[in-house]
């Protein structure tokens, strides 16, 4: 099943408005913005909130492909048209007619093909590889990860093209910069693995995480997040997983050493860990010291630990195992 299109910041607040105004006026869009971000999901969505959703949905990658595998992966040939060629091929441009072509990475693609784009964007025609003209009514999407206004200057990217695709413009802003949809998200990929993986539903990702999600960075963006959530509830290496996302401040968290020998000298500020992750890290320690030494008390029995815990014994059971215990 498709996913859906989540998060509530004033900015995606505007992009789910701007789909919605869009959607059946088939005009070109552009969608801008960092690997990960929703590019792909946003041009799903134009497609789903219009007249076109029965019609089909093509993706073409445009980096993915040499320039002339591309041509006649847009394009189609006919039969005979290359030595090989032994059957017609339609193209995705063909396939795509009444519904809608996503291009991504369309910054990547080759100036002999920027022209063939721009004809078919102006007419709705362009001929097969071999000959023969089509028509289609092909609604064009793209998408890039760079800033196409530097393949511009850089005379890589057709002007013409250009401003022929940007007449609606949709700029996709990084996770980091709308942290505030970063609880709904976990919200929703927690449920969504939870059904898909066989989890139990009372899965929970802990307040103590999410204070940590919502510090993080995500480079990868809200790909990085749903895998990030996948493989927490898979593995459950929430260690490992925070000492990836902050490298820095898992190596300067020692355990206490009792003798004080390798005590260290003043660190500098920037090493000092962010003051929320030290509890985080704290608490998990006493915790794990804790949960140690009740089993050790009940003689490794997890049915009494627990009760000497006072919590379930189903809590204990993830407790232990989010912290790597077992
Ligand atoms: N707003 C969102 N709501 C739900 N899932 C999202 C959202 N944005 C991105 N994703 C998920 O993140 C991953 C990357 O999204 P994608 O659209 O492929 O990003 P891009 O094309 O910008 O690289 C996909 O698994 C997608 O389902
Ligand atoms: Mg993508």
């Amino acid at each position: 099943m498709d996913v859906k299109f989540i998060g509530d910041s004033p900015v995606i607040k505007n992009i789910k408005e701007l789909t919605r105004v869009v959607a059946n006026t088939a005009l070109s869009v552009i969608i801008y913005g960092e690997t990960g971000v929703g590019k792909e999901v946003i041009a799903k969505e134009l497609h789903r909130l219009s007249d076109r959703r029965k019609r089909k949905f093509v993706k073409v990658n445009c980096a993915a492909l040499p320039s002339e595998l591309l041509e006649s992966e847009l394009f189609g040939y006919e039969r005979g048209a290359f030595t090989g060629a032994t059957r017609f091929k339609p193209g995705k441009f063909e396939i795509a007619s009444d519904g809608v072509i996503f291009l991504d990475e369309i910054g990547d693609i080759p100036l002999p093909l920027q022209a063939k784009l721009l004809h078919v964007l102006q007419s709705g025609e362009f001929s097969r590889l071999g000959g023969k003209d089509v028509k289609v009514n092909t609604w064009v999407i793209t998408a890039t990860n760079h800033d196409l206004a530097r393949a511009l200057s850089e005379g890589k990217f057709r002007e013409d093209l250009y401003y022929r695709l940007n007449i609606i413009k949709i700029d996709v802003p990084p996770l980091r910069e709308r942290r505030e949809d970063i609880p709904l998200l976990v919200n929703y990929y927690v449920k969504k693995y939870c059904s898909e993986l066989d989890i139990p539903e009372d899965f929970a990702l802990g307040s103590q995480m999410l204070d940590l999600f919502l510090q993080y960075d995500w480079p990868g963006n809200v790909r990085e997040l749903s895998n990030t959530i996948k493989r927490l509830m898979v593995l459950g290496d929430r260690d490992e997983i925070v000492a990836q996302m902050f490298p820095q401040a898992d190596s300067d968290f020692v355990e206490p050493d009792p003798a004080g020998k390798d005590a260290k000298s003043k660190p500098d500020l920037e090493e000092i860990m962010p003051l929320k992750l030290l509890r985080t890290k704290a608490s998990e320690y006493i915790e794990k010291k804790v949960i140690a030494h009740a089993l050790d008390v009940a003689g490794g029995n997890k049915v009494k630990a627990a009760r000497i815990l006072k919590i379930s014994y189903k809590a204990l059971f993830y407790k232990m195992k989010n912290l790597g215990l077992r």
